[in-house]
């Protein structure tokens, strides 16, 4: 594995962090206790190529991979994790999705679209009844000529009421995970209405919402992939989705730790600084650690991703430890700031609220687990 990133990843990484300090961190405080969709960042995004980078240069976008999305994903999330989930879930679950299992035809329609940020991507995989158990979903969607029509519910869809485009995973067969297919839906059209906006713990400047399908009919050649093998697509696609999550992960983490060391060097008592005592230079090491061992474990999994080598191990590994660490750092970021963290004047208080959701959306930390030893136990 090769340490130097090459001078293009460079430059994204400069230009995510220029992005997330300029754009991203100035109101992500008001955003967040507003619930006020990041609307001004993601358009800046945009502008920047950043809603393009797993879109291949043919179809509109720089076509960077896997890698270059990380480094800017960190970046973002260090400043304002709401906007970063939603760059996120659009690029690694949107985009790439379309790319990876759609026709000539759906490329080009949407990617290029998807690519300048003209459209936003969401995807709608899970629905009340159905979470950790993807493959039991409910939502139906049934032939009729060149249509497929589509009723039922969706639930925790990130960016779902400004979003124009989603991957939508419905039952085209029979029970269980061999029955389900991917479609590309837009939202406006007929018979797809939003429903109930989520009030958060965190990441609550981006948006969930549920979905409701009362007849929407979608064109057939809107589908992904191949009829009732959509589980898959919905796994690959989550496969990448997880190194997203992780790499917020970490950028809250980083957030956590050069907050930490602020505060240390600068509050004072027993007549020194804080950071003199040993118990508060231990928490600061153990973040670092922390930070550097899921940064390797990231950019192992997207570069295993870019090379389309296996690597659903490897994002479930990354995502694990990243999201554990995140919710580890948050804590002890708290407790380094003492009553003041527990305060919303600091920004580590909103880093520990949002560090929560790591652990279990795009997979559990339980469903990592499970993952990975279902691999062990194959091999
Ligand atoms: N890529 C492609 N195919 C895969 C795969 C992968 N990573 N992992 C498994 N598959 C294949 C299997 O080989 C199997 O194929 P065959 O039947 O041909 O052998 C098929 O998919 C089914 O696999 P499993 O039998 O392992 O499926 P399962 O029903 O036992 O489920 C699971 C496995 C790991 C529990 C899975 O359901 C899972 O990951 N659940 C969590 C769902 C999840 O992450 N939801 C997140 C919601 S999206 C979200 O949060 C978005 C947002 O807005 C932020």
């Amino acid at each position: 594995m090769d340490f130097d990133l090459r001078e293009e990843l460079v430059a994204i990484r400069d230009l995510a962090r220029d992005f997330a300090r300029d754009v991203c961190a100035p109101g992500a405080a008001e955003r967040d206790r507003k619930e006020e969709f990041p609307t001004e960042p993601v358009r800046k995004a945009a502008e920047l190529g950043l809603m393009g980078l797993l879109v291949p240069e043919e179809y509109g976008g720089s076509g960077l991979g896997n890698l270059a999305l990380c480094l800017a994903l960190i970046e973002v999330n260090k400043a304002d994790a709401s906007v970063g989930v939603t760059l996120s879930v659009h690029n690694s679950l949107c985009s790439s999705c379309i790319n990876s299992w759609g026709s000539e035809e759906l490329k080009r329609k949407y990617l290029p679209r998807l690519a300048s940020g003209e459209l936003l991507g969401a995807y709608a995989l899970s629905e009340t009844g159905s979470g950790s158990d993807a493959g039991s979903l409910t939502c139906k969607a049934v032939r009729d000529g060149d249509h497929y029509v589509v009723t039922g519910s969706k639930a925790w869809i990130t960016s779902g009421d400004h979003a124009d485009v989603y991957i939508l995973f419905a039952r085209t067969g029979g029970e269980g995970n061999k029955g389900v297919s991917a479609f590309v839906v837009e939202r406006a059209w007929k018979g797809l209405t939003v429903g109930k906006k989520e009030p958060k713990l965190g990441i609550r400047s981006s948006s969930t919402v549920q979905l409701h399908f009362d007849k929407c009919k979608v064109p057939a050649s809107n589908l992904l992939g191949e009829l009732n093998q959509g589980f898959k697509v919905a796994l690959h696609t989550l496969d990448g989705g997880r190194i997203g999550i992780a790499c917020q992960a970490l950028g809250i983490m980083e957030a956590c730790l050069d907050a930490s060391v602020r505060y240390a060097r600068e509050r004072k008592q027993f007549d020194k600084s804080i950071g003199e005592f040993q118990a508060i230079q231990w928490k600061l090491a153990e973040m670092k650690l922390r930070i550097d061992a899921a940064r390797l474990l990231i950019y192992r999994a997207a570069s295993l991703r870019d090379a389309k080598k296996p690597h659903g191990l490897e994002a479930a590994e990354a995502k694990l430890f990243a999201s554990q660490s995140a919710n580890w750092c948050a804590k002890e970021a708290v407790q380094v700031h003492g009553g003041a963290g527990y305060c919303a004047d600091f920004p580590v208080e909103r880093y520990f609220r949002d560090a929560r959701i790591t652990e279990i959306y795009e997979g559990t930390t339980e469903i990592q687990k499970v993952v990975i030893a279902r691999h062990l136990l194959r091999e």
